[in-house]
């Protein structure tokens, strides 16, 4: 076993965990990476010929004694174990609330059992949901508009729960609108980016809710990573949640025409109603993520949405 960070990330097979494994594997502070995943929304293609100190365990977040062991002498934990999404969450709310509350109230009895590693948890912009004030920040009241959103607001409650009662150290970070390559299109449940360029790469329809003015902070995968990476290896904290956006605000409908210029051809879309449980507009106020990674330098739109298409380009498809 090498020396150095131990580092366990659950979810770790899935789109925004392999990216981050890769990425820690690049820092030389980083030791054994171990990955607990039950590859119900990941695949273990994701993380098929890596070389380095990894360890794998297929097994879920929800198993305590699982999670007991893979904690057991870790330095820090990236939490991204999750049904990850809002219709998801409307299909089927136990599902979520058992995954997303539970699963993380058994990393955090792990990480208190085991004496203490770091807990980075993701959560969500969701949690904002319908508040009016944009940019949102950390301070505002939640106004969850779905199941998952409360998923997710519980999960930070524990976060801070902990470490208030346990003084277990916790960073619960605010992911908005993650996007990159490695995010698959193609089922029911996809995220808008993948679903345009699947769209126009295979002569399908992107099915646009609303009116597409509504807007997003789409953030970079790679963005997201060097911040967990980062938070990882300098031990950052912080009871209270964290934005992890850059404070960027893009209209469905402009992120559409950007990709129509980069892929050669408009992306052609079907419209429906207004899907339940979105919010209108989502935008980070970065202050307080700025303040805690003062070198964080965010790729930008254009730039990651070659680099996403770039991706889509050269995946074989069936
Ligand atoms: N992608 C985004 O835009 C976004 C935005 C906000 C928050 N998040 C959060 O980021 C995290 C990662 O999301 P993602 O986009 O990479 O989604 P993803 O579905 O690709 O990754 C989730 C991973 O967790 C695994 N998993 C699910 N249930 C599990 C269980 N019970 N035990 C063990 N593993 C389990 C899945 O197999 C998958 O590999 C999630 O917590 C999600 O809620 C993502």
């Amino acid at each position: 076993m090498s020396a150095g960070l131990r580092v366990l990330v659950t979810g770790g097979a899935g789109f925004i965990g392999h990216h981050l494994v890769r990425t820690l594997m690049e820092r030389p502070e980083t030791g054994r990476i171990t990955v607990v995943d039950d590859y119900s929304t990941g695949t273990p293609d994701n993380l098929a010929g890596l070389t380095g100190d990894v360890e794998v365990r297929e097994g879920s977040v929800l198993d305590a004694d699982l999670m007991n062991s893979a904690v057991a002498g870790m330095d820090v934990v990236v939490h991204l174990a999750a049904v990850p999404s809002v219709p998801r969450s409307l299909a089927d709310p136990a599902r979520s609330n058992a995954v997303n509350v539970t699963g993380t109230l058994n990393v955090l009895e792990a990480a208190r059992r085991s004496g203490g590693p770091l807990v980075i948890a993701a959560s969500s912009s969701s949690v904002y949901g319908r508040h009016p004030q944009l940019p949102q920040r950390e301070d505002a009241l939640p106004a969850p508009a779905s199941p998952y959103a409360v998923t997710k607001l519980a999960g930070e409650g524990y976060l801070a729960a902990y470490a208030r009662s346990f003084a277990l150290p916790v960073l619960p970070l605010r992911f908005f609108n993650v996007y990159g390559p490695g995010q698959l299109p193609g089922h029911a449940y996809a995220a808008v980016i993948p679903a345009m360029v699947h769209a126009v790469l295979t002569g399908g329809k992107f099915t646009r809710y609303g009116d597409g003015t509504q807007t997003r902070d789409f953030t970079f995968v790679d963005s997201v990573c060097t911040v967990l990476a980062d938070a990882a290896v300098r031990g950052v904290a912080h009871d209270g949640p964290v934005n992890l956006a850059l404070g960027g605000r893009t209209s469905l409908n402009e992120v559409a025409a950007l990709l129509g210029d980069i892929l050669g051809a408009p992306v052609p879309m079907r419209t429906a109603g207004p899907r339940r449980g979105d919010v209108p507009h989502s935008q980070a106020d970065p202050a307080l993520l700025r303040s805690l990674f003062p070198a964080v330098a965010p790729v930008g739109l254009r730039e990651g949405l070659e680099a996403t298409v770039a991706w889509h380009r050269a995946r074989p498809r069936p």
